[in-house]
């Protein structure tokens, strides 16, 4: 083996930092740009599933490099707004809130609600990991749920209420009621409408690899409980939203030049808090594909 490659797989020193108060942990003096040697790829492993979301700081990586990295996890989910994949690498999605020549480059309103990503598929994701390219000045944070913690301190009634139900979730489900008033998403083809069929998940899902319960409904894609009549359902839906987003549940990232956050779509939901319009914001998202819930 030549020997620069025996050396940009060796060891690196880096130190998992826990968030002390909250869901996360920050990833230090890690360089993403070298492939990462089994016993450093299997800490970074545990990081994730230990703490949900980890952010890897000061990172200068290509779109190659980040797609490589995150493929260890996972094969890589292509998403179905293919205006806003990166030019020559599909598995990136530009997501974005900057408009050139009357056209978005990217997707605008990707968490303007709670959410899990892809939900709405039959095999939801596992994990996504956001890396930025241009931040704002001021806002555009993302905000991060806990839903092992929702799940373990969800109170009676709604336990009950929900006790061995599913959920139906749907891609579409908020074009429909008008919250599409900047047309961010586009009309779908009919190819496309075929790749986002509603789907129907546990609504308490066990975690696979930790065997962790969790909440696994979410503002922007779950439509209804099954079974249950439409008015309960929403009551129901509403009350676990409220719970599972209080403030002792979130961690908020302020984003930092060279960031890349890698959150659990299994142990998480998240929320883009949002920019002011003017202020350009760009980030670079791989998804990783994940398991059919259980
Ligand atoms: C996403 C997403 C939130 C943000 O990329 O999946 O929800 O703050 N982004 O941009
Ligand atoms: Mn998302």
């Amino acid at each position: 083996m030549p020997a620069a490659s025996l050396v940009s797989s060796a060891a690196q020193a880096f130190d998992v930092r826990p968030f002390t108060d909250k869901v996360g942990a920050e990833i230090v003096g890690l360089d993403l740009s070298r492939p990462l040697d089994d016993a450093d790829f299997a800490r970074v492993h545990q990081a994730h599933l230990d703490h949900h979301v980890v952010v890897f700081r000061e990172q200068r990586i290509t779109p190659q490099q980040q797609i490589d990295f995150s493929r260890r996890f996972g094969v890589l989910q292509i998403h179905v707004l293919k205006q806003f994949l990166l030019a020559n690498h599909p598995e990136i999605l530009i997501v974005s809130n900057i408009v050139e020549d009357g056209q978005p480059i990217g997707l605008g309103d990707a968490g303007k609600f709670w959410h899990s990503d892809l939900s709405y598929k039959e095999l939801p994701s596992l994990g996504s990991m956001l890396y930025a390219q241009e931040l704002p000045s001021e806002g555009g944070d993302t905000l991060f749920a806990d839903m092992h913690l929702a799940w373990d301190t969800l109170p009676a009634h709604l336990r009950k209420a929900i006790e061995g139900r599913s959920a139906v979730h749907s891609y579409t489900a908020r074009y429909r009621d008008g919250h599409n008033a900047v047309n961010w998403r586009p009309t779908l083809t009919p190819e496309q409408l075929a790749q986002v069929v509603e789907v129907v998940h546990p609504v308490v899902r066990t975690h696979p690899e930790t065997g962790r319960k969790a909440l696994f409904v979410n503002e922007n894609f779950t439509t209804h409980i099954v079974g249950l009549p439409e008015d309960e359902s929403r009551q129901i839906l509403n009350e676990i939203n409220a719970h599972s987003v209080g403030n002792d549940h979130v961690y908020r990232h302020r984003w930092q030049d060279g960031d890349m956050v890698f959150w659990d779509n299994r142990s998480l939901m998240h929320l883009a808090a949002g920019c002011p319009p003017e202020l350009r914001r760009r980030l670079h998202r791989t998804t990783i594909q994940g398991d059919a819930p259980f």
